[in-house]
């Protein structure tokens, strides 16, 4: 290898990179670092930060990090073997001579460049001869200006097997095949790849044509309706995203950046003004061309169509997205009418319906919840839980660990509002379990039928010191019931044990005034807590403004770990057919859960700091009520 790991070292090591980056972005210092607001992302605070001694940049907002060849490469446009030199020359280190074959390989992309260069020319001369009167017709009744032709490079490939072998006769055979530009089969001669076609350059990012897409000009043609030029050395699909050489400079413009389905929505999209749209060649988008959007605006807008087949292709971006989702970047979703895309609706409606449609495009969180709420009917128990697991089951491949906490907990809410609707509206109360208290009137009670309930949920049957906590401590604090219930009642629902105590105790709060700040009261009290735990809001001696933030927390943590673990249960589920996958999802999710039970034991830590006899069990912890 030319360039070795221990000569890119001593590179970095003689490289001052806060005198690189200094010389575009201004630097101040910050102890023994320097910082600056991001170049990467916009922001009027600095979060991004350079450190000499370790020779990288580190942003803590977007999370941009790399040396100073990254610096160059990604901050400064360049080729990553133009910023080595550059460094090199700064540095006074003289840069290896080249491996032989990667020089070889480099020279056969010049010249295979070369072909599809001559190709496009080619293909432009045709269109413009008797031959390519009928594409030339067709591009009119599009409606494309002559000036979006010239500029988007509309060429014609004739109908013939050998043309464009013997107008490119200046190219050995073996590098038109390597171009894409011949197809080889077994035992036959060589054909031209491209015959009675529209034809259309697609180009890299510096303009450079790498690729064709053919279309055909009568829909009873024989073949598919566009042909693109194979996976060449100078063509990776994946990693091509058409039009972003015209896109990004417009995109850096307005700040914004359309994805569409096909590259002749693309073109009408320009044909009408809005410079600023790619597409993908034909298959889902990748990693890669998020990435590539990303680099261009945060939160770029892909257009589906409405239809269920456009649809399902939104979710698949979104599967692909969420992994890969970090503080800022995002994707939003137009969803066209069904049936039609961006091309039709420019053609139909004009350019302001399409400028209206991408003015309020839906947030990713939106779409997925949008979707997955009416894939099914939700009328049972049992599609209720295929819901909540089919949600979890998105938000459990985020990564970023706060993004994924944030769209859980959205995600739940959602459910809980939807699957749990809320009761009757207390103005229509029928019939109170008890009356609103009068000045002398007695502490609240609950139904004979919800207390049962509860002693029978917190009878010997129940080991969980958690639930039986929470339950007494929703007793002692009745306010706060109402205020937990979404929570309390995605809990119920996995919960065969207390759930049905907890949806009755949530039905008699309703009833319950919801100032109501007296404890309830059970006669005979409750089953006490295990003896052998502590929990703040239990103690009287907690202050009450604190108890409650500590049942609020308990509370949390109950809606919590079911859901880590039916999240784990499905990683380990998955063993088999995805191993690693399985493995690494397993591995983060036991992280989880050692973060998880750190917080159950800071809440019950408490008591080190407390007399020792506040909490004397099932005193302190019984409802005051039968005092
Ligand atoms: P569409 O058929 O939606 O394209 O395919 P379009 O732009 O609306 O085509 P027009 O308006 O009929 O001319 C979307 C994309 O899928 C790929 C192409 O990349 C196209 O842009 N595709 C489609 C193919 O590769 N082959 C096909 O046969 C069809
Ligand atoms: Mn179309």
């Amino acid at each position: 290898m030319a360039l070795s790991p221990q000569w890119l070292d001593e590179l970095r090591m003689r490289t001052t990179l806060s005198a690189v980056i200094g010389r575009t972005t201004r630097l101040t210092k910050a102890g023994r670092e320097f910082k600056a607001c991001c170049p990467f992302h916009n922001e009027k605070t600095p979060s991004f930060y350079v450190n000499d001694e370790k020779g990288f940049y580190h942003c803590f907002g977007c999370e941009a990090h790399g040396d100073a060849i990254r610096w160059l490469t990604d901050q400064r446009g360049m080729p990553f073997m133009d910023a080595v030199k550059e460094l090199a020359a700064e540095a006074g280190m003289e840069v290896p001579a080249p491996d032989p074959r990667a020089a070889e390989r480099a020279e056969k992309r010049a010249s295979l460049h070369d072909v599809t260069a001559a190709a496009q020319e080619w293909f432009v001369r045709e269109l413009a001869t008797p031959q390519g009167a009928e594409a030339r017709a067709y591009l009119k009744r599009r409606g494309f200006s002559d000036s979006v032709v010239r500029e988007f490079g509309f060429g014609f490939a004739p109908e013939d097997r050998q043309a464009l072998k013997s107008a490119l006769s200046q190219f050995d055979e073996r590098m038109l095949i390597e171009a894409g530009m011949r197809i080889e089969v077994e035992d036959k001669d060589p054909y031209d790849r491209f015959r009675g076609r529209l034809m259309l350059p697609i180009q890299d990012t510096r303009g450079r044509v790498i690729a064709f897409g053919g279309r055909i000009l009568d829909s009873d043609a024989y073949g598919p309706k566009y042909l693109n030029s194979p996976d060449t050395p100078l063509f990776d699909k994946g990693r091509t995203l058409y039009n972003l050489h015209r896109a990004a400079p417009a995109a850096r413009q307005s700040g914004r950046i359309v994805v569409v389905e096909g590259y002749m929505d693309a073109i009408a999209l320009a044909n009408a003004g809005i410079a600023e749209a790619v597409a993908p060649l034909g298959t889902a988008l990748t990693e890669n061309q998020i990435e590539l959007l990303w680099r261009q605006v945060e939160r770029p807008i892909l257009c589906f169509d409405g239809d269920n087949a456009g649809q399902r292709a939104a979710m698949r971006a979104i599967g692909r997205v969420l992994p890969m989702l970090r503080p800022g970047h995002s994707l939003s979703i137009v969803r066209m009418p069904a049936g039609k895309d961006p091309d039709d609706l420019l053609k139909e409606s004009g350019v302001g319906a399409m400028e209206e449609l991408l003015s309020s495009p839906a947030s990713l969180l939106d779409t997925l919840w949008a979707f997955e709420r009416d894939a099914q009917p939700l009328t049972s128990p049992e599609e209720k839980a295929g819901l909540k697991a089919r949600l979890l089951a998105h938000t459990e491949t985020i990564q970023h660990d706060d993004i994924r906490a944030l769209y859980r907990k959205e995600l739940l809410d959602r459910f809980s509002a939807f699957a749990f609707p809320p009761r009757a509206p207390r103005e229509f109360k029928p019939r109170g379990e008890w009356k609103k208290g009068g000045f002398n009137a007695p502490p609240p009670r609950l139904s004979p039928e919800t207390e049962a309930r509860l002693k029978r949920a917190m009878a010997g049957g129940s080991r969980d010191a958690l639930a039986v906590a929470v339950i007494h401590g929703l007793l002692r604090f009745p306010d706060t019931i109402l205020s937990h219930e979404a929570a309390l009642s995605r809990f119920a629902a996995s919960d065969r044990n207390v759930g049905p105590a907890i949806d009755s105790l949530i039905a008699a709060a309703e009833t319950l005034d919801s100032h109501a700040e007296s404890p309830i009261s059970l006669p005979g009290g409750l089953p006490a807590p295990p003896a052998n735990t502590y929990f703040a809001f239990l103690d009287k001696g907690t202050d009450p403004v604190d108890a409650r933030e500590d049942l609020a927390e308990a509370v949390s943590l109950l809606v919590e770990r079911p859901a880590l673990e039916a999240a784990l249960a499905a990683a380990t589920a998955r063993f088999e057919t995805d191993p690693e996958g399985a493995f690494a999802e397993q591995q983060r999710l036991l992280k989880r859960k050692l973060e998880f039970e750190a917080r159950l034991g800071k809440m019950a830590s408490r008591k080190a700091a407390k007399p020792a006899n506040t909490n004397s069990g099932a005193e302190g912890n019984q409802p005051e009520g039968d005092a």
